[in-house]
């Protein structure tokens, strides 16, 4: 008791104390501590077709959270779509948006945040990673690291959160398992552990040999897709009974393996797995629901509950009494029937109660939290109450901005902001009825606000003339689709040169008197950020050479 007391220096529960007594008090408080020790949130993170979407779905299956396989993404259209919210979805069958979906396992709360996993994937994907304790990164073992891995993996190392790799598709013809480590080792720049080994691929495949407990996995070539149990098979590598189970080239090729990955691979550490230098790596294949549940284990043993997150008032706690949460997405309109806007927020400390009052940092005002809502197939579930390192939405009545901070805390703080990313493709864009101005104007305020798009203006300019900046093209689409439907404006669209983007980070430059090529565009964004637009990465070098005191940044902060 004595060490849990210490443990809760600075959150005060005097009022429960003194008015139920210390044995409610213990209750109360060890179970609020337990609730968020217990949580898990992360985020999924491949390149499109590496099997996302079906590892996901079969996570859920173990906790229950479906019944069946294939309602996660509906590309069919049998499927129905967890989250389709916005026709633009449901035409092309793919996920614009992230979902949140949370399940329950072995007495962990498991939150997993999805990415959208197609190529037009947008900046919303970076911010996810942003309300994340941990990644699991999922490779085609086929294809090894592609680029939108890379991309993803770079805002993962940027935070120093935890990265499990789960290398999919086994029951495929794979690479080799050291190539496939290599890569990832030398693209990535991060250490790997592997926690098992496969044995074989595709036709040859017959399973993995998880290194701990020093036993096989074995793989059925069953041709079911689906929810069997692996067989589990002690093995004492060498022993020829094993050579009938694997045929005696696969059992030397795991011997000879196993001997090397334990003389000369990197030892496990998991004070390098929990500050992201070294990836725990599984084999399986989701598809097959081969290497799941193990993964899942070890996962939730070894990844971290919520972290203390950075504020102005130094870290906060997760375990502190009062609630606090940072808004990391708005979305609007996702369902027709209820026109709203959602603003999703990552609880950080404390306590979320339905209907609470909190104050919201940057708007200066309390607000009521009067809905929370947590989203699971198309449907809405009310929550009445969620611990940190949860994600709820929030009726958000436009008032809330991304990086927002929500608190109770006696003294407000407010949480480090989230960095705007670089986008990749730019726009100008104006309205093609001038009658409609005021509507053009409030749209495209409202959906840059949500952070579907950056806008960026002429230094000291207005909105006569707007370029929009996007991280995927899609999101040009969903503009111009969400433009028409919700504030009935025509856009005219015309493509920019410029592919690189650069936040100018000295507080005192006029961006003027920067000795620039002559196809770099001087841009402001609605903070009054002053930034570059670039049509080649040899401008950029050219920039920084010829302006020695110039620092450019790739996010804005
Ligand atoms: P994503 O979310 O990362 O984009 O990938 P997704 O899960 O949709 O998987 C992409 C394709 O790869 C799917 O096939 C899926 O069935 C297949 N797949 C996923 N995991 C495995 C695996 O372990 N082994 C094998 N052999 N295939 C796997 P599809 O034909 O494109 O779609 P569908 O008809 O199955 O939906």
């Amino acid at each position: 008791m004595v060490v849990r007391l210490v443990f809760l220096r600075g959150i005060s529960y005097n009022k429960l104390y003194f008015q139920h007594g210390y044995r409610v008090w213990r209750i109360f408080v060890e179970n609020f501590i337990e609730q968020i020790d217990k949580r898990r949130t992360f985020a999924i993170i491949s390149h499109p077709d590496a099997g996302k979407t079906t590892l996901t779905e079969k996570l859920l299956l173990y906790g229950g959270a479906i019944q069946q396989a294939g309602i996660v993404k509906g590309k069919k259209g049998a499927r129905a779509a967890v989250s389709d919210w916005m026709e633009i979805e449901k035409q092309r069958g793919i996920s614009v948006t992230s979902s949140v979906l949370q399940f329950r396992y072995n007495g962990y709360c498991v939150n997993i945040l999805d990415t959208p996993g197609h190529q037009d994937f947008s900046e919303d994907t970076y911010r996810t990673l942003m309300a994340a304790d941990s990644a699991v990164m999922v490779i085609d073992a086929a294809k090894g690291v592609e680029n939108q891995t890379k991309k993803l993996f770079k805002v993962c190392t940027m935070r120093g959160i935890p990265i499990f790799t789960f290398i999919n598709k086994m029951d495929r013809d794979a690479q080799n398992p050291f190539d496939l480590l290599e890569e990832i080792e030398q693209v990535l720049g991060i250490e790997t552990y592997p926690m098992n080994w496969p044995i074989g691929s595709g036709k040859e495949f017959k399973g993995v040999y998880d290194r701990n407990k020093k036993e096989i996995l074995a793989f059925q070539h069953s041709g079911k897709v689906g929810q069997q149990q692996a067989e589990k098979i002690e093995a004492q590598l060498g022993d020829p009974g094993l050579d009938e189970l694997l045929t005696k080239p696969l059992h030397d090729t795991l011997s000879e393996d196993i001997e090397l990955l334990d003389g000369a691979a990197y030892e496990f550490n998991l004070d390098k797995v929990r500050h992201g230098m070294l990836t725990p790596v599984f084999f399986g294949s989701a598809l097959t629901n081969f290497g799941v549940e193990p993964f899942l284990a070890d996962f939730l043993r070894l990844s971290p509950p919520p972290l203390p997150r950075d504020s102005s008032a130094g870290p906060i706690d997760p375990r502190r009494e009062d609630f606090s949460a940072f808004v990391f997405k708005i979305q609007a309109n996702m369902n027709k029937a209820h026109r709203d806007r959602i603003a999703f927020i990552r609880i950080c400390s404390g306590k979320f109660e339905r209907g609470m009052d909190v104050f919201h940092v940057q708007g200066g005002k309390k607000v009521k939290l009067a809905q929370g809502t947590q989203l699971m197939a198309s449907e809405r579930e009310i929550v009445e109450e969620a611990y940190a390192g949860d994600i709820i939405g929030v009726f958000d009545p436009g008032i809330f901005s991304i990086g927002d901070t929500l608190t109770t805390a006696k003294t407000p703080f407010a949480f480090a902001g989230i960095p705007t990313f670089a986008p990749e493709h730019f726009s100008r864009v104006s309205q093609v009825d001038t009658m409609k101005r005021k509507q053009f104007v409030k749209g495209m305020e409202q959906i840059a606000q949500e952070g579907a798009i950056q806008i960026f203006k002429e230094l000291g300019g207005g909105m006569e003339e707007v370029i929009v900046g996007v991280v995927g093209v899609l999101q040009f689409e969903v503009l111009e689709y969400r433009l028409k439907n919700e504030y009935n404006v025509d856009i005219r669209m015309q493509n920019l040169p410029y592919s690189f983007i650069r936040w100018i980070e000295n507080e005192d430059c006029d961006p003027k008197a920067l000795n620039l090529t002559s196809d770099t565009r001087r841009v402001e964004d609605f903070k009054g950020r002053k930034l570059l637009l670039f049509t080649n990465a040899w401008s950029i070098t050219w920039a920084e050479e010829h302006n020695k005191e110039l620092r450019l940044s790739e996010v804005g902060r």
